[in-house]
């Protein structure tokens, strides 16, 4: 099975420096979303996680708390370390790490077009697909 290991990071911290970098590649340059879009006034309070695959970098997800919910945004895996499931580890580490502080359901908007990849890690869809960004996305949701 591959590893991972997930470092969490505030957003004033030094390597918040790789953050920036992968959403600009990958939500920027990759997906066309504008740069403005890329950071709002949640990465202040929200808890932010590289990832690594034990030698490199290979993407980031940040974290909101809402209650007894957490919310999973700006999740990104480089491209050339896609679906070597990276990814759905990743997931499951969050929730494993997010479980033992009583969080117990996980909610995100999905680009409607990768919500395949959040099913195949547990997640249900609910309501209708709105639009952000340009872009149709679906609210999906994870109990545990
Ligand atoms: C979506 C994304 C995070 C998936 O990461 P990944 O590491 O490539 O995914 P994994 O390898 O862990 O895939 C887990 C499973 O989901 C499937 N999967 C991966 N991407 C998928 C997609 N876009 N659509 C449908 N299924 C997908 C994989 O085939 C794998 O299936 P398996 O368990 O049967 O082998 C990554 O493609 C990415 O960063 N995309 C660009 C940014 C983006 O769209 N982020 C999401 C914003 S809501």
């Amino acid at each position: 099975m591959i590893e991972i290991n997930i470092l969490k990071l505030n957003f004033n911290d030094e390597d918040f420096l790789y953050i920036r970098n992968i959403r600009k590649s990958v939500f920027n340059t990759e997906l066309g979303i504008s740069e403005s879009e890329l950071f709002d006034k949640y990465d202040e309070t929200c808890d932010h996680f590289l990832i690594f695959n034990g030698e490199k970098i290979v993407g980031s997800v940040r974290i909101r708390s809402m209650d007894a919910t957490i919310k999973l945004e700006r999740m990104a895996i480089l491209k050339e370390y896609r679906t070597k499931n990276y990814g759905k580890r990743c997931i499951l580490q969050i929730k494993q790490y997010y479980s033992t502080k009583n969080f117990s359901q996980i909610i995100l908007d999905s680009i409607y077009s990768v919500r395949g990849f959040y099913k195949k890690c547990g997640f249900i869809e609910e309501g209708k697909i709105f639009q952000r960004v340009g872009i149709d996305h679906i609210r999906m949701s994870l109990t545990f």
